[in-house]
């Protein structure tokens, strides 16, 4: 990997043009190039080549403990993660979450998501906390990675996560991921008789990105027999269905009262008012109307009406 990792790194330093220009000279030597650039040195390898891999390698020397991890998380990242890892406002949630991953919405955490404990460990060190990545000694990672783990009832209050110890960590859906080996379900190139192009029809696997009301059986049959707010359910349909038929980033989910019960009591008046503000919580601004659609004020109390309808 070594040998791999330096050539890639001399091509990014042949890349610096500026500085392989006016020092090729120096340079002129090295078979089998341009007398362009350099060679990287080790240590500029070693800032970047900080990978840990789920076997563990990579780990470098050290440890931690629980104990010590708790004032360092508590300092350091339960500000947004939350004290328990429950996560603070929308930021992310660390801890928790078990047995939720056949629900309609899992809670993915470290604990009951992640499958390898490595990845808590190459994720803190290289990416928090938010505000100054790669600012954590080893010693700092290891303690705060076994006090997420100990916030995941991974671990025991006592305990001192080593490089040595490190695989003795159980993640519990660590056989969660597996390569899907069925055949002919997915991915299979067809080479002959193949069906039409223009007969397939594609959806959008990312729930809610790609309209497909249209696409869909008895689509116009809903709530037949009530009357339908027509015009509500179009701009629904058009500005509104993306985050709220789906649940995307929060947005109650329209037809699902538990979501509603409670806003629809403070009145359908306040929530027009909300949606036409682009309130969304704490969080900012909701579009369309805080984004820069051209909605008037009555399509989206007309959109709220229609969803408020749906919901009860
Ligand atoms: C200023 C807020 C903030 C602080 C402080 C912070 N984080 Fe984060 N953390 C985030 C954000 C935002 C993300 C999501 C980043 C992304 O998805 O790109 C995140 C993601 C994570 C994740 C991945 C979560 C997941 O399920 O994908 C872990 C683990 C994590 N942080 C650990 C820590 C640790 C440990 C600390 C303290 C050393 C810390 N964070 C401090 C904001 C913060
Ligand atoms: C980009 C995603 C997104 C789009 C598009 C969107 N919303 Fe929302 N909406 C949200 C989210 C997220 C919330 C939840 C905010 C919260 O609870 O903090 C929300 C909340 C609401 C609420 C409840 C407000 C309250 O007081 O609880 C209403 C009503 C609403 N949206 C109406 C609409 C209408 C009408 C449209 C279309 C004209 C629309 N939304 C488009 C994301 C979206």
């Amino acid at each position: 990997m070594y040998n791999s990792v330096k050539k890639y790194f001399k091509v990014l330093v042949l890349a610096t043009a500026a500085q392989g220009l006016f020092a090729s000279t120096a340079y002129a030597q090295d078979p089998g190039h341009y007398g362009l650039g350099r060679i990287a040195t080790e240590e500029e390898i070693a800032g970047w080549d900080i990978d840990v891999r789920p076997d563990g390698l990579g780990l470098p020397e050290g440890s931690g403990s629980v104990s010590v991890g708790e004032g360092l998380y508590e300092a350091q990242c339960a500000s947004c993660h939350g004290l328990f890892g429950e996560g603070e406002g929308r930021w992310p949630i660390l801890a928790g979450g078990y047995d939720t991953l056949t629900d309609d919405r899992p809670q993915k955490t470290v604990g009951s998501y992640w499958p390898y404990a490595s990845t808590l460990w190459d994720y803190t060190r290289r990416a928090m906390p938010f505000t100054a990545p790669q600012s954590l000694t080893v010693d700092e990672t290891y303690a705060i990675t076994a006090y997420v783990l100990y916030l995941n009832e991974l671990v025991e209050d006592d305990f001192v996560l080593t490089k040595e110890n490190f695989l003795t960590v159980e993640m519990p859906n660590a056989d969660g991921f597996f390569h899907d080996d069925r055949p002919d379900v997915k991915n299979k190139a067809c080479m002959k008789d193949c069906k039409d192009p223009a007969s397939i029809k594609v959806i959008s696997t990312i729930a809610g990105v790609s309209p497909t009301e249209h696409l869909e059986e008895g689509a116009e049959e809903e709530s037949a027999g009530e009357a339908v707010n027509e015009h509500g359910k179009q701009v629904y349909k058009q500005s509104c269905a993306v985050c709220h038929d789906h649940g995307v980033a929060g947005a109650p989910k329209t037809g699902e009262a538990d979501a509603w019960t409670d806003r629809i009591a403070t009145g359908i008046d306040t929530l027009a008012k909300r949606a036409n503000e682009g309130y969304m919580g704490d969080a900012g601004m909701m579009p369309p109307k805080g984004g820069n659609m051209s909605l008037s004020d009555e399509d989206v109390t007309a959109a709220v009406e229609y969803m408020v309808e749906q919901s009860q």
